[in-house]
């Protein structure tokens, strides 16, 4: 029988610790609303001692969100911060006082400066002290992993005596390895559940040394119940176990865990990129699940592989974590397979092999030329082989958006933008006053290509030495949820803004076309 894990998201508490991703309580709730989604177990608000602000967020958070989440905040033992936590959730539906004190003897001769004896009894009273005030209390014993087995235990055994309802093992400073933790895990719940079965085991990980996933997951694998973490993985230092990545491992490998989880993991893309943007953090575009190259194949091999059957290279399909299938970026490097599949999005027959070989030399001329080739690419290319016939049979009845010129004028009063797009055979005009110059351009853009597309993330970075500007976009479709991405390079960074902007919302007619035509597709 398969194991329910605990999933506690603590982005608002140890995410928050981010220097300069402090959030204001609005900001908060959105991202309380969005982990209720998401169905995580339980939401570690803040730390309603550290300022009035923080009080007043987790309250807030403990009010509104109802029917999902249990609500948590961050308490040490003493009686100022538990009557701080509770007084902000109480009136939460699952209420959840979390305790923290440590066990290492670094932490109680450097920090805490007392006897081991002292700090326990400590431990129990504060313990002892919150179960007067709510029924579920979480003790967590910080700097777990560097103290000595033995008085761990005792702490353990002691606070379960006194009430605690979970017990959490924080590797605190990133110390544990796998196997290592995993050991401390089995040892620590074989010993807890013949206590009281009913205490959970939890475990919270940092990364200093990369290895916060691994270790949540060997905790699961033997016997962990709960597991702490924070969207992107961020956190103090080099952050948390990254929430996507322990859910993804649980259900990619359920049968080796023995467990699973209750995260909508459709809702994965979506926490992130809200998170991402409220905190000001950028997400690495190689990390594992939510990065933007997660699911993005570029050499040809690969290509070649995926196109014949997606599990050769995918063992994680990209709409289960709520991105729309990537578009494969084509390069000289893609081969004649990958641009073959490129170029039949756009047909409603085979393409004879004399066609198909003209337009796959023109592909690798614009591929030396341009390095990346997108779908609109690909797309005039077709187009421009079957101009000079009368009919283009084997085109597809969908046209995509081309950037023909824009202007945009950026200053305090009235940041604006008028674009010209070419679609099929005709040209489209539009303009825009926005918040900013980019807001202005994509405002002007919504108003030709009319898919009530909603921006989620926008970034333009220099490549190739600062010669050239990468443009990248996130958007939505309101009626539809899926994220897609689009992005483009130019030497001008409002060209790389607005055709990566296009190329997103050409993927997004392509797609819907896709599905429309299946029947009539080759
Ligand atoms: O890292 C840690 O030890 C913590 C505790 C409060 C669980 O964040
Ligand atoms: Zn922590």
């Amino acid at each position: 029988m398969q194991r329910k894990i605990t999933v506690l998201d603590t982005t608002l508490r140890d995410g928050e610790q981010v220097p300069g991703a402090k959030l204001n309580i609005q900001e908060k709730l959105r991202i309380a609303r969005q982990l209720k989604t998401l169905q995580v177990d339980i939401i570690e608000a803040g730390f309603p001692i550290s300022s009035q602000g923080d009080f007043e967020a987790v309250r807030h958070i403990a009010r509104e969100i109802v029917d999902g989440p249990a609500i948590t905040a961050l308490a040490r033992a003493v009686k100022a911060d538990i009557d701080a936590v509770y007084e902000s959730i109480k009136e939460a539906q699952q209420p959840l006082i979390h305790i923290v004190l440590g066990v290492s003897n670094s932490h109680i001769e450097n920090k805490l400066r007392k006897s081991k004896e002292e700090i326990m009894e400590l431990g129990i009273e504060a313990v002892k002290y919150a179960k007067k005030l709510l029924p579920d209390v979480q003790y967590s014993t910080e700097d777990a992993t560097r103290a000595d087995f033995e008085y761990l235990w005792k702490t353990i055994e002691a606070a379960i005596k006194a009430g605690a309802t979970i017990i959490n093992v924080p590797d605190t400073v990133g110390y544990a390895v796998p196997e290592e933790f995993g050991e401390l895990i089995r040892k620590i719940n074989y010993r807890m559940k013949n206590i009281n079965d009913s205490v959970l085991l939890s475990v919270h990980c940092h990364n200093d040394t990369g290895l916060a996933t691994a270790n949540t997951l060997a905790a699961v694998k033997n016997g962990a119940d709960k597991i702490e973490c924070t969207l992107n993985g961020i956190g103090e230092r080099a952050g948390n176990a990254a929430l996507e990545e322990v859910v993804v491992g649980i259900k990619l490998r359920s049968g080796y865990y023995g467990a699973y989880t209750n995260i909508v993991t459709k809702e994965i893309k979506n926490t992130s990129t809200l998170v991402s943007n409220l905190m000001g953090l950028e997400v690495q575009v190689n990390k594992a699940v939510t990065g933007d190259n997660a699911f993005a194949h570029s050499s040809g091999i690969h290509q070649d592989g995926l196109l014949k059957d997606r599990s050769t290279y995918e063992i994680l399909r990209p709409e289960d974590v709520g991105v729309e299938s990537m578009e494969l970026i084509l390069t000289a490097r893609s081969g004649r397979h990958a641009f073959k599949s490129a170029v039949s999005q756009f047909l409603r027959e085979p393409l004879p092999e004399t066609d198909f070989e003209q337009l796959f030399a023109s592909f690798l001329k614009l591929a030396d030329r341009k390095k990346e080739v997108y779908n609109h690419d690909v797309y005039h290319l077709v187009e421009a082989h079957f101009a000079a016939r009368k009919e283009s049979p084997c085109v597809s009845s969908q046209n995509l958006y081309e950037l023909v010129n824009l202007q945009v004028i950026s200053n305090d009063l009235f940041p604006s933008a008028s674009i010209k797009l070419k679609y099929g055979n005709q040209f489209h005009m539009g303009s825009a006053v926005g918040d900013g110059p980019i807001d202005a351009l994509y405002q002007a853009i919504n108003n030709i290509v009319a898919l009530d597309a909603e921006l989620l993330e926008y970034k333009i970075s220099s490549i190739s030495k600062g010669n050239e500007a990468l443009g990248r976009v996130h958007l939505k479709i309101n009626h539809q949820g899926m994220i897609h991405s689009g992005k483009a390079v130019d030497t001008d960074i409002i060209k790389a803004s607005a055709e990566a902007y296009l190329n997103a919302l050409n993927q997004v007619l392509l797609e819907n076309w896709k599905k429309e035509n299946k029947a009539a597709l080759p």
